[in-house]
């Protein structure tokens, strides 16, 4: 690939009630460059450079929700597990669409390896996609999330955070400590730095209330987080302390304030207990 390629190549994307404007390439054919907006079914994610031709699909578009099986749902947004093998196409249309917003390699026709993590919200017409996240279906990294994304016109209202949070509650159910793979972009690291550091913060002001012991292996498995990210988290929050010949945790109470100021705006969470799900065998 040359480096023009990788120059934003679609300028408008209209996506269910939404127009999208692209931040970065992504490998649609060819002639979708020359248009000067292309449309996307906001169900089956199939795409068409003409409206004439979208509004034909529209008609015969029998889907309303990801073609997977909806694995939580509260008042405000379900979850459907979609496995790219069996659903190769949408798996596909969902990382090109992401590419968009994306700007590290992301694969687009491989998505056999991967489970995809939708999140929609419901109204009387369907499941509207808000974001997602991918996994491998076989991590040796022990990653727990591939790709995140919130489309943008869903971006900075706190669904990350609930997409995230997703990965560390079914990685709970795992009984294992995930990590998101490396490199974050800048927005992914700001996101996750700031879900670690929140949830870290709790867990330890909940321990202190409880007096446990608190351990960096502890926080670790409590939260189903890496160690090694709970140890980087604490020292970017100068959190670790050496007092008399101890390595101690405490919290600072300017993060104390912080975090019950934050916590006072904060809306939504994932509730574990409407989980369905099970490990694949
Ligand atoms: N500027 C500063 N901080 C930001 C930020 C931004 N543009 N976007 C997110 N954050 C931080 C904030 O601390 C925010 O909490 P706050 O709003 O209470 O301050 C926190 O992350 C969570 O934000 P949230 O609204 O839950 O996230 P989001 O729905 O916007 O989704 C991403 C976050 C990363 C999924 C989204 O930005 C995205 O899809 N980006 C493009 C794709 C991408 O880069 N994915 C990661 C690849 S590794
Ligand atoms: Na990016």
């Amino acid at each position: 690939p040359t480096e023009i390629s990788r120059i934003r190549n679609i300028s408008q994307v209209e996506f269910g009630r939404y127009v999208l404007f692209p931040w970065y390439f992504s490998p649609y054919p060819q002639v979708f460059d020359q248009e000067d907006r292309i449309y996307i079914c906001e169900f089956c994610l199939s795409y068409y450079g003409s409206h004439k031709s979208f509004a034909r699909h529209r008609t015969k578009c029998n889907l309303h929700h990801p073609p997977g099986n909806e694995i939580y749902r509260d008042d405000y947004v379900s979850f459907f597990e979609i496995d790219g093998r069996r659903q190769r196409t949408w798996c596909r249309n969902l990382c090109l669409l992401s590419k968009m917003f994306l700007d590290h390699k992301t694969l687009y026709y491989d998505v056999d390896p991967f489970l995809f993590y939708v999140m929609t919200t419901r109204d009387d017409r369907g499941c509207h996609l808000i974001g997602y996240f991918s996994k491998e279906k076989e991590s040796t990294d022990g990653y727990n999330v591939a790709c995140i994304l919130t489309l943008p016109q869903y971006q900075r209202k706190g669904y990350g955070r609930l997409l995230i949070q997703f990965s560390y509650e079914l990685s709970k159910i795992e009984g294992k400590l995930g990590s998101p793979e490396k490199p974050l972009s800048d927005l992914g690291l700001l996101s996750y730095r700031q879900y670690w550091s929140e949830n870290i913060i709790d867990i330890l002001l909940g321990y202190n209330a409880r007096k446990e012991p608190c351990t960096i292996e502890n926080i670790a498995v409590a939260l189903a987080m890496t160690t090694q990210d709970v140890e980087h988290t604490l020292q970017a929050l100068k959190m670790q302390v050496y007092h008399k010949g101890e390595h101690k945790i405490v919290v600072p109470d300017k993060l104390i304030k912080q975090r019950e100021k934050s916590k006072a705006k904060q809306k939504r969470l994932i509730d574990p207990e409407r989980i369905q799900w099970k490990p694949p065998v």
